[in-house]
């Protein structure tokens, strides 16, 4: 259930306390990548402590940025777990009198991946043999959204027993557990009928002609993620929390962040489509990225008027996927033609500018004073400097460019006959200036009105919501 820095001081303790015998890890690895024993597991073969190392990954044919999940060393340490518990087995203890738990419950911070880990787990099942549901717990969950989004998935296998469609397994995937509603008694009731189902295998009819017979539902095994509770967020029940094996989640280190973008930057600039000096920006972006991603979360931090100020992975996935947006529109040869800009620049400028705006747009638009979105924009040109300047021979000035960009410039096309021959793609690609850009919505505004004249918008268009 360690936190990082709890790791670090534990590790540290048992081995000055105890002076049990720890992997071998070096002063600087300790410091700089922060490894501890968590990052090892004997190996029961050799009985020597060995790295987890990230399991492998090959792109699917279709990529879709958002659905793009590469396992990382934490997600595979958590799988392994995962996989642990859900194959212990279940007959009933002598001693306890009670079934075996095979359900397990990731607690982390926001945006730490507990979703992703247990998505890149389901899709190892064997479809024939398990099934995989998710439901989303909110505050507005009710009980009976829970026993309905159940029993869609289960059919009647003896008189009040019933079983996943198909005679299979099922995992269920309670995500955001939490988040039901507290109410005037202190209960969260969606939660109790979640422990019944969890703990007595089953709740009970609501039909008619069986209502208030017991309903057994068999062969279910349960996931749960939530947030750490306080600060405002509830906990859970503990009658339901025993019910789970739990395990805290870590923001991932920056090693797994550096692997997980570098991989999905790998597939999208090949060199099937683009030259060497488009590649080779891949890791400078990611350490930019980075960089700038641990200024803005050191320095901008969340306060009670300002709760939103959190910058975690999810953050640099918006960066990146504005990035892979543009790149993967290869047909449209955005970079290398560095399209619609007044001013030529090389495709490595553009990138860098690209960057910029992607930047700007995940992190300045959180931000609620001029004096922030500063102190920002100081950051972001610091970065900008500092990892583009020497590095790829570009002087002060060329790095630092504002570009826009926006997805909506291209025309329908019509025929001569004024029919529409193919409708406007959506290209992600820069704006030749502000005001042209200002034309092209107002150009959109006055079709809209013209072709819904009941719907008409006056809207008037400024700067900050262009
Ligand atoms: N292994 C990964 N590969 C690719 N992207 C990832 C990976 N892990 C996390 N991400 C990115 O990080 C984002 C946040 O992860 P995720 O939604 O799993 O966090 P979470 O812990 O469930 O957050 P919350 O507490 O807000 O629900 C994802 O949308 C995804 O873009
Ligand atoms: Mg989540």
């Amino acid at each position: 259930m360690f936190e990082t820095e709890e790791r670090i001081r534990f590790h540290k303790e048992i081995l000055e306390k105890i002076g049990a015998p720890l992997p071998a890890i070096s002063a600087q690895k300790q410091n700089f990548d922060k490894e501890t024993m968590f990052d090892y597991f004997v190996d029961p073969e050799t009985r020597q402590w060995k790295m987890w190392v990230a399991d492998s990954w090959s792109a699917p044919r279709r990529l879709l940025f958002s659905q793009l999940l590469i396992p990382t060393m934490d997600s595979t340490r958590t799988d392994f777990i995962m996989k642990s518990i859900g194959a212990l087995p279940v007959e009933k203890s002598k001693l306890r009198k009670e079934f075996g738990l095979r359900n397990t419950l990731l607690v982390g911070g926001s945006g730490t991946a507990k979703t992703s880990i247990i998505i890149m787990y389901s899709r190892q099942f064997n479809p024939a043999e398990m099934s995989f549901k998710r439901i989303n717990f909110s505050s507005a969950t009710e009980p009976i959204n829970f026993q309905e989004a159940i029993e869609s998935e289960v059919e009647r296998k003896q008189a009040r027993i019933y079983v996943p469609i198909g005679n299979k397994n099922l995992t269920v995937f309670i995500d955001d557990m939490s988040m039901p509603f507290i109410n005037a008694w202190g209960d969260q009731i969606t939660l109790e009928i979640t422990r019944q189902l969890v703990d007595q295998k089953g709740f009970y009819f609501l039909s008619k002609d069986e209502r208030g017979q017991f309903k057994n539902i068999s062969n279910l095994q349960f996931l749960g993620a939530m947030n750490h509770p306080g600060g405002g967020r509830n906990d859970i029940p503990k009658r339901l929390k025993r019910q789970f094996f739990s395990l805290n989640i870590t923001p991932p280190s920056n090693k797994s962040i550096e692997n997980i973008y570098g991989r999905i930057l790998e597939v999208i600039f090949n060199p099937k489509k683009y030259t060497q000096d488009i590649i080779t920006m891949r890791g400078h972006l990611i350490e930019a990225t980075i960089a700038l991603w641990e200024a803005v979360a050191k320095k901008l931090l969340p306060t009670p008027a300002k709760f939103h100020y959190l910058f975690n992975i999810r953050e640099l996935a918006r960066v990146f996927g504005g990035i892979c947006k543009v790149a993967q529109q290869a047909e449209f040869k955005v970079i290398q033609n560095v399209t619609r800009l007044k001013e030529k620049v090389t495709p490595q400028l553009f990138l860098i500018g690209l960057w910029r705006h992607e930047c700007e747009r995940t992190f300045a638009d959180k931000l609620v004073n001029m004096g922030d979105k500063k102190t920002f924009q100081d950051m972001l040109n610091k970065v900008t400097k500092e990892k583009f300047r020497d590095s790829l021979g570009f002087d002060d000035e060329q790095l630092m460019t504002s570009m826009l960009f926006a997805d909506w410039q291209r025309d329908d096309i019509f025929d001569e006959y004024g029919e529409l021959v193919e409708k406007a793609p959506f290209v992600y690609e820069a704006c030749t200036s502000p005001d042209d850009i200002r034309k092209i919505a107002n150009k959109k505004l006055d079709a809209y009105n013209e072709l819904f004249p009941a719907k008409k918008m006056n809207l008037v268009i400024f700067d900050d919501a262009l």
